[in-house]
């Protein structure tokens, strides 16, 4: 596996396949691999001859006070489950090289209409700073197809409407949700949670099939179920930042008609911020 650290390193090596014919595939990441990433290489794998995994724990996406600094860093690893799981190139920017004028000064990319719900409500600036990061890195590497996974509903929403809204030739394609056995979504985040707290961890899925086994059952009060699911977060210890049944299209708010919803749900237990969803075709 090739690994780049620079813009000139990663262009040369993108433009030589590119001239072979080849088509990219992009999985951008924040490191510290699981399972949940690993899957999104082979989707990656079905859509392009090479595979470019980007691993770059962006600052600007971390609301201040977050755990940017606490973030777990683990290179030596990752590098050894990308080599495995057989991704072409792996570029490890430096803050510097990402963004070459300085975070702080650094032109945004911004989707206003989606920033600001849900997580965005609780996490100001974060998704300014995804899309910030992420047209960056379509910049660097020009792909044909980027992937990201549907565990982070609203970002690859942001994101694919960024795509749109800006005429970038990139199909955005959204992996599952890979799950441990227990139902908890792969997140690098489970490891903030200690023994105790990483047995109740599976509840934020279990509450969000209740839900959705409640919409197929012909249930169409969101507001109630909503709050319902909200407070049986919080009888299990969590302590809930939304509960919310949207479109799944575009997570505006539904009616009693719409066909496809999707039920989202943040969480907090203990240092871990969660978060977890599930499309229901009704
Ligand atoms: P990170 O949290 O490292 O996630 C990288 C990609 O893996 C994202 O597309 C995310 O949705 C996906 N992913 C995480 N857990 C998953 C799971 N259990 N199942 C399937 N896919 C999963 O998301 C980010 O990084 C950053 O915001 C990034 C897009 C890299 C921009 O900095």
């Amino acid at each position: 596996m090739q690994v780049d650290k620079t813009g000139e390193e990663l262009r040369g090596h993108v433009q030589e396949w590119r001239r072979k014919g080849d088509h990219i595939a992009l999985v951008p990441t924040m490191g510290n691999l699981h399972d949940g990433h690993l899957r999104l290489i082979d989707v990656a794998r079905a859509h392009a001859e090479r595979v470019v995994v980007s691993i770059f724990v962006n600052p600007t996406q971390f609301e201040p006070g977050a755990d940017y600094e606490q973030y777990p860093r683990t290179l030596a690893t990752d590098k050894r489950k990308l080599t495995r799981a057989k991704a072409d190139l792996l570029f490890v920017p430096e803050v510097a090289t990402m963004y070459p004028f300085g975070p702080a000064d650094a032109t945004i990319v911004s989707v206003p209409k989606l920033r600001d719900d849900l997580c965005g409500a609780f996490r100001p600036g974060h998704f300014d700073g995804v899309t910030s990061v992420v047209s960056r890195l379509f910049g660097l590497v020009s792909p044909d197809v980027a992937v990201f996974g549907q565990k982070d509903y609203q970002q690859q929403l942001v994101i694919r409407r960024m795509v749109e809204d800006l005429h970038w030739p990139i199909e955005i394609v959204t992996g599952d949700t890979v799950r441990e056995a227990d139902g908890l979504a792969y997140s690098s985040r489970n490891q903030y949670l200690t023994e105790k707290e990483r047995r109740i961890a599976p509840a934020i899925f279990t509450v969000l099939q209740r839900l959705a086994a409640d919409l197929q059952a012909g249930k169409r009060d969101f507001a109630e179920m909503e709050r319902a699911g909200m407070s049986s977060l919080a009888s299990k210890g969590f302590d809930p930042d939304y509960v919310a049944i949207r479109r799944a299209a575009n997570l505006e708010a539904p009616d009693r008609d719409t066909d496809e919803l999707v039920i989202l749900a943040a969480a907090r237990l203990g240092k871990a911020r969660l978060i977890d969803n599930i499309v229901v075709a009704v």
